[in-house]
């Protein structure tokens, strides 16, 4: 094909992409990419306080209550949101090196499951499988006296903490830990005891971000000093170097041969080509995370009134989905629906 030059006469110039973007109706139709409120998953952060609390870090979002959650559930579906994954801010007194309170049946989120399931058995419950909330040494997995974060130690405490989960009604279980063999040994611990129909969403291709520091904040689980051992500060030895994509291919391969029903990649922005890679090589349905620090950036960017919040965070969904997530987890959510839908 030669390229048509544009010379004075129009009739030189047969071929005009802006035909097809002359009206909001033909552009609905020649439209790529789809973004609806089915595909979104809202974040939410609950405690064990009595009051709902403002998280600084993350303008908008709230450690709930267990009332206020619920309220702020309702809210969402009314919106059109009806799957939702939940995090723990749990109480400082109740974390240690085990992590023991992440498999306790009368835990904050075992307890929250019920009370959510009671209110509304058709919404989709998320839970997140990771030792870091519920670690006092703030690390997914355990810890050893040397300072190591021990994989098949921790992948055991990882399967009680699925298997607690799923007893209280869990939908879909998150392992977002990123320790080897865990969702093999997440479907087995779920399979023997009957929960063959709980799903595994797997953050099979986690990086080593540093967009997650608000959610740090909110949980108070970022990696910490311990006087009696050396603590890694970062989580660099079990998640991953944002460098690499190939080993992304390699992760979500291993979790799809493990069992995993759906497999993500986090952070989302900053990793679309992981998106796009991931989604050309695997049949499974990919999720994206557009994490906390992502979310940051562009809420404090818009309260300053340097972006418009509704253009942007539908211009970084539509951007995630073009990649090739099927969904994507965001704290938009209920705010993007909202828009989708017109309201
Ligand atoms: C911990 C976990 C993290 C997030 C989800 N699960 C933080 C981390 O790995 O340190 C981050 C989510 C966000 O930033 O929004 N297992």
């Amino acid at each position: 094909m030669t390229a048509p030059s544009y010379q004075d006469d129009a009739t030189s110039l047969p071929i005009r992409p802006r035909r097809n973007r002359r009206t909001p109706v033909i552009r609905a139709l020649v439209r790529e990419t789809d973004l609806s409120a089915h595909r979104l998953i809202y974040p939410l952060f609950v405690h064990a306080g009595n009051a709902n609390e403002p998280i600084d870090a993350m303008p908008g979002q709230m450690r709930w209550t267990q009332e206020g959650l619920l309220g702020e559930m309702q809210r969402a579906a009314e919106l059109g949101i009806d799957a939702f994954a939940l995090f723990p801010a749990v109480n400082g007194e109740l974390k240690t090196p085990q992590a023991t309170e992440a498999w306790n049946p009368k835990g904050l989120i075992p307890q929250t499951l019920r009370a959510i399931k009671r209110h509304n058995a058709d919404w989709l419950i998320i839970t997140d499988v990771a030792l870091d909330p519920y670690n006092s040494e703030g690390h997914d997995g355990i810890v050893s006296p040397d300072g190591r974060v021990l994989n098949d130690e921790s992948v055991q405490g990882l399967c009680k903490q699925a298997l607690c989960q799923a007893e209280a009604g869990s939908d879909v279980v998150a392992p977002s830990d990123m320790m080897d063999g865990r969702v093999g040994a997440i479907r087995a611990a779920l399979d023997a005891n009957g929960h063959e129909e709980v799903a595994i969403l797997s953050y099979a291709a986690k990086y080593a971000s540093a967009l997650y520091g608000p959610f740090r904040a909110a949980l108070d689980s970022a990696p910490r000093r311990n006087s009696d051992k050396p603590i890694p500060a970062d989580k660099k030895t079990y998640q991953m170097d944002p460098a690499n994509v190939r080993e992304a291919i390699r992760e979500i391969t291993l979790d799809e041969l493990e069992g995993a029903d759906i497999v993500m990649v986090k952070p989302a922005g900053a990793y679309l080509d992981v998106i796009r890679a991931v989604r050309e090589s695997t049949t499974l349905p990919v999720a994206a995370y557009q994490v906390s620090g992502e979310y940051a950036m562009i809420k404090t960017a818009c309260e300053r009134g340097c972006l418009d919040e509704q253009a942007v965070v539908l211009e970084t969904l539509t951007g995630i989905r073009r990649a090739g997530a099927d969904m994507i987890f965001t704290y938009f959510a209920p705010r993007a629906a909202q828009w989708l839908n017109g309201r």
